[in-house]
């Protein structure tokens, strides 16, 4: 909710403005939702058929029978590499295919095998690993086991439904869709919804013995920990990319992206469960108490000692059911196997994890120099300038405004000088206009999603009447992708990268703001089906067309809409956020849940979008965005400029510090991508990542870790003089605040926060690449020596690693040029050795080594290379001896090295 000042006449009106639910539907204003979520028989009616099993190497296939209706389903249970189960149930004679989403998948997950252990008419029971599932016949159920504790449960509450596709007869009886008056056909305000293929509905419930709290379904303006919801209580998780203008917090409404995956966390185990399904979701969660019947006997059978169990209960409108169980057990476990199946994403270029900045707009292209000159004449870093919709030609994409902006290469060049680079917008609907000549090739080519009809679908959107690109026809995507090339997108160059946003897509005059469900896609396909993937298609082509355009630059490209596998092509932001504490606080749950999902290349605007932040807003802001990965800042139309050289000298002050601090850390940003890309690990994580025992952290959201090394707090509210901090791990636990280096012990501290305190703490037992000698850009950064944080642990010892190399090409992956390098520091001595047998002719070198928490009476230090021989090193302890500092050692990272101290 915000507050907007109204001026009529001379008087003036506070008012509160926030969404507009009316736009939206609630469960109970969606056909299928009601149907799933309260369903109306008595008892499941599906069964499996047990005598018609086939056991194959890697999996079981076997019959599920909805015995009232006399259908078939087909069932499969697939052992898939890594701890994963596939569940798929489909039509055996269904009238139409059902939809499995084509790009979430990172190619066909590997199968592994899959023993049977037991097998009679109502039981199967297999194994793999392990793992072990039992699947009964009737009550129709699958249980998962992890070392032979039971983990969840698929149906343990018999929710399950599958509505067969089905045509429609006169005065059918409609027993399966409980005869729900929005079954064959819906409206909702205006609009009609036809429903050509009838009700197609699928839904299971999901139970976790043992488990705590659930994690996950990004994207929602939410806590991390989801909340219960269920009758009486919210509505369920919505899932179904919407432009929602001024999202609501604290809601479980549907934003810009449909991530269908959760992790269920307790203290002893953790398992996921991805919904492969691109149609829209609703996801309720509820908690089973000690007291049900159900979890006492779970713990019981299961030996589990806990109390409680969640259960989460999926309801998708249509497609395919498919489903992967992530076995854990830990949280690093569940989030690498998703990983595994749809994903990383790619290290991306060094200059991508700087400073942006952006604003919609900047006005024309003398606007943009005097930005960016501006940031020099401050000192302040800058990376990357944006252009939001108006440097276009009409809203006309891939066209210049031949006035404001008439000579963009210039432009381009003139950023480029200093490093920089651009970002310019590109959205997926196509001004219908007569002359343009991408509007005139998509009509003459057929390359418009369609009506239920076949004529081509016509919407509303920042051009006026436009229609919109379809990529699932690969026709489409292969012309789209030749556009971005520098011959066709005249002005532009390789240091041109991209923005598509408005890609749920943004329909104005849709229903619920985007396209109707009945258009059609190639294939055949209803939106319906396809809708949570239409952004993932469209950046998909925008990758392959970077790709083309500049083969060896890894591509950027920031998104609005997502969904399970986007990481793969595109960085995404949380949107149109505001100008308050609340949307500032947000931003780091909303960003943990999508590195949950698999989506480690998250921000926020920085200021918020909508309305204009006070100082005091704008710089905790700074302060805080500096510790998310994607950093930039972004403000709506209407609002005041806020480039930070605008404000007063100790505003600018502390944003350029902020700004250093980000700047500083680039390495330890980049070294975490690359780790990121070779393991899977998120870039940030939430505090339970790391201490999934530890059950003070299972709500911490307001806090979070940058790989496991810092340890960011926020400053979320007005006037605040302390924050309390909790620093997890326990007595034994060391944090060095990064400003002062002020040691704590694990606990909760209550911490001073004038305006010029951050809270960052840097883990005892880490070691912290940095580059901190200030510049203008992270590309003149680029052979800058490095000063290593030795932060030690009640042990005296400490580890981290390095990643470098050309920062912009592929050949750390087609010619293996690239370091990766680690510190280890025990006994008094530090020592870097190669990850990797790897080699890149870097220039970068060690300039200083800071010991934080350091043992005392050192008085000097001896380093050892091949190359520098045995060299006497200086130190000197700061005046609180809180840390000492090793003085140019000199010596190259691209060898390795010790540095004793003695
Ligand atoms: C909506 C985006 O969320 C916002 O960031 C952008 O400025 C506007 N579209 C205009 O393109």
């Amino acid at each position: 909710m915000a507050m907007r000042i109204i001026i009529l006449g001379f008087c003036v009106f506070l008012t509160t403005v926030a969404v507009d639910r009316n736009n939206f539907k609630t469960c109970e204003q969606s056909s299928f939702c009601r149907r799933l979520r309260n369903p109306k028989q008595d008892g499941s009616p599906y069964e499996l058929d047990l005598s018609a099993l086939q056991i194959f190497d890697n999996y079981v296939e076997t019959k599920l029978i909805n015995v009232q209706a006399n259908i078939d389903l087909k069932f499969t249970l697939t052992a898939l590499v890594g701890n994963i189960f596939r569940v798929t149930v489909d039509e055996s004679k269904g009238v139409h295919v059902r939809y499995k989403p084509q790009f979430a998948l990172n190619g066909e997950p590997q199968v592994t095998k899959l023993e049977v252990l037991e097998r009679n008419q109502n039981i199967l029971s297999v194994k793999s690993g392990d793992n072990k599932v039992i699947l009964t016949a009737k009550p129709f159920k699958v249980e998962f086991y992890k070392n032979n504790v039971l983990t969840s449960i698929a149906n343990g509450k018999g929710l399950f439904e599958f509505e067969h596709y089905r045509k429609k007869k006169e005065g059918e009886n409609d027993v399966d869709t409980k005869e729900d008056p929005g079954a064959w056909e819906e409206n909702f305000k205006s609009h009609h919804d036809s429903k050509p293929k009838g009700p197609s509905a699928i839904g299971l419930d999901f139970t976790f013995p043992g488990a705590k709290r659930v994690y996950g379904l990004p994207e929602h303006g939410d806590k991390m920990a989801l909340r219960t919801t269920g009758p009486g209580g919210s509505d369920p998780y919505r899932l179904y990319n919407l432009d929602v203008f001024e999202y609501e917090l604290d809601s479980t409404m549907a934003i810009y992206g449909a991530v269908p995956l959760i992790h269920a966390h307790g203290p002893l185990n953790t398992v996921g469960i991805f919904w492969h399904n691109a149609a829209e979701t609703w996801v309720d969660i509820t908690n089973s108490k000690d007291s049900n019947v159900m979890s006492s006997l779970v713990n019981l059978v299961s030996g589990s000692k806990s109390e409680s169990s969640v259960d989460v209960h999926f309801m998708s409108e249509s497609g395919l059911m498919d489903f992967f169980v992530l076995m854990g057990p830990k949280p690093k476990d569940t989030v690498k196997q998703y990983s595994s199946l749809t994903g990383v994403s790619p290290l991306p270029q060094y200059f991508t994890l700087a400073y942006h900045q952006s604003r919609w707009n900047y006005n024309d292209q003398d606007d943009v120099t005097t930005v960016n000159s501006n940031f020099d004449i401050h000192n302040l870093p800058l990376d990357v300038m944006w252009l939001d919709i108006e440097y276009t030609d009409g809203k006309k994409y891939f066209t210049w405004d031949p006035i404001k902006f008439s000579s963009p290469e210039n432009m381009i060049n003139n950023l480029t000088l200093t490093g920089r680079k651009l970002v310019v917008i590109i959205d997926p609907h196509i001004k219908r206009e007569g002359g343009y000549f991408l509007h005139e090739d998509a009509l003459a080519n057929d390359f418009y999603v369609k009506n239920k009809d076949g004529t081509v679908y016509e919407g509303w959107c920042w051009p006026g009447s436009s229609s919109y690109l379809d990529f699932y026809d690969p026709r489409t995507a292969d012309y789209y992708q030749s556009l971005y090339g520098v011959d066709k997108f005249k002005g532009t160059t390789h240091d041109v990268f991209i923005w598509n946003d408005m890609n749920e897509p943004s329909v104005f005059n849709g229903p619920e703001i985007t396209m109707p469900k009945d258009c059609i896609h190639y294939g055949g396909w209803e939106h319906r089906d396809v809708h949570n993937e239409y952004a993932l298609s469209q950046t998909f082509s925008t990758f392959q067309g970077l790709l083309n355009r500049s083969p060896n630059l890894r591509p950027f490209i920031l998104t609005r809409g997502h969904f399970a596998g986007s990481q793969r092509y595109s960085a995404m932001w949380t949107g149109d956020n505001m100008a308050l504490w609340t949307h500032l606080a947000a931003s780091f749950p909303m960003c943990l849940s999508e590195a949950l999902g698999g989506i480690s290349f998250c921000g926020a605007d920085v200021g918020g979008f909508f309305n204009n932040p006070d100082e005091e807003l704008l710089q905790r802001w700074y302060q805080a965005a500096i510790w998310l990965p994607f950093f930039r800042a972004h403000a709506h139309i209407d609002t005041r400029r806020r480039e930070p050289y605008l404000f007063s000298e100790t505003v600018i002050d502390r944003i350029r510090t902020a700004l250093r601090v980000r700047y500083a850390h680039l390495p330890l940003w980049y070294t975490l991508f690359w780790e990121h890309e070779s393991t899977g690990e998120p870039v940030i994580r939430p505090l339970f990542y790391h201490y999934p025992e530890d059950e003070e952290v299972f709500e911490t959201d307001n806090e979070l870790l940058v790989g496991d090394s810092v340890l960011v707090g926020l400053v979320a509210d007005a006037g605040l003089t302390t924050v309390q901090v909790y620093l997890p791990g326990g007595d034994s636990a060391r944090w060095y605040d990064l400003q002062d280096f002020k040691l704590y012990r694990g606990g909760t501290h209550k911490i001073s926060v004038d305006m010029d305190k951050y809270l960052a703490f840097y883990r005892g037992g880490s070691v912290i690449p940095r580059k901190d000698r200030p510049r203008r850009s992270s590309a003149v950064m680029h052979h800058d020596p490095f000063t290593l944080y030795v932060a030690l642990d009640e042990k005296k010892t400490a580890s981290g690693t390095l990643y470098v190399d050309d920062y912009h090409s592929f050949e750390y992956r087609n010619a293996k040029k690239y370091l990766y390098v680690n510190f280890s520091f025990v006994g008094n001595k530090l020592t870097s050795s190669f990850i990797d047998k790897t080699d890149y002719p870097t220039e970068e070198w060690i300039e200083r080594v800071v010991v934080l928490g350091p043992p005392a009476g050192i008085k000097g230090a001896k380093l050892n290379s091949k190359s520098l021989g045995i060299v006497a090193l200086e130190v000197s302890y700061d005046s609180e001896l809180t840390s000492l500092t090793v003085r140019k050692p000199g010596v190259s990272i691209r060898e390795p090295f010790t540095i004793e101290l003695v």
